[in-house]
């Protein structure tokens, strides 16, 4: 049987590092977050979801650090897998979606990893980031995370990624492990 997808260090499709390249573990505590009286409408995750999910990841990674190129199909291939429990439980009721029109506009999608909660992707589409939507979603899973006891939310993120900075905005902090290597033979 082939062993189960490694978010951290193996061979797990859109979430493995590509080549050499290095990526690093952040987490941030969980904790109560006032919902904004100003906040717009988000819902959360749904099975049915997967496709409108699978067009927001296919258009938020081209031409990014992470893109592999792939195809609407793989897409759709990875959201299923994804929801089907490829890095773990998905966490329908800490993972967020902002639709707009029935058109994508960004996603949190949390898993449950070894026991943890795993940001496995957070994704905006092109023309709508800088406007504060994944951070929005980001910290809706924090506090959905918080209020079902859960500690600390983990993500892994490749050196280079702007999204690195978003990050560290929301309070995520390195681990002190040591940065992961790809593993020889990563897909990407
Ligand atoms: C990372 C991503 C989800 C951010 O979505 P977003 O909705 O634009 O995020 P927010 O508006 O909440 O936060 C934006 C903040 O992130 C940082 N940031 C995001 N993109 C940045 C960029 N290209 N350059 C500099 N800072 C950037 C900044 O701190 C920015 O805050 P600012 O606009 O006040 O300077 C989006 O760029 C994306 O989908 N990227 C491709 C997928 C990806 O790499 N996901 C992360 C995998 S670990």
């Amino acid at each position: 049987m082939a062993p189960p997808p490694n978010p951290w260090t193996g061979r797990h499709g859109r979430l493995c590092a590509v080549g050499q390249e290095l990526r690093h573990r952040m987490k941030v505590a969980t904790r109560v977050v006032p919902l904004p009286a100003n906040s717009g409408p988000f819902r959360a995750v749904a099975p049915q979801d997967a496709p409108l999910l699978a067009l927001l990841m296919e258009r938020a990674y081209r031409g990014t650090v992470d893109d592999e190129g792939e195809t609407p199909e793989q897409c759709l291939e990875e959201v299923r897998a994804l929801i089907a429990g490829k890095y773990g439980r998905f966490l329908d009721d800490a993972s967020f979606l902002i639709e707009r029109d029935g058109r994508p506009i960004s996603a949190s999608l949390v898993t449950l990893w070894e026991g943890q909660p795993l940001l496995a992707f957070s994704m905006t589409v092109p023309d709508e980031r800088r406007k504060g939507h994944a951070g929005f979603l980001i910290r809706r899973s924090i506090d959905a995370l918080a209020s079902r006891g859960h500690r600390d939310l983990h993500l892994v993120v490749t050196d280079g990624n702007p999204a690195e900075r978003l990050y560290a905005k929301l309070g995520f902090v390195r681990t002190p492990e040591a940065p992961a290597r790809a593993a020889e033979g990563c897909a990407r």
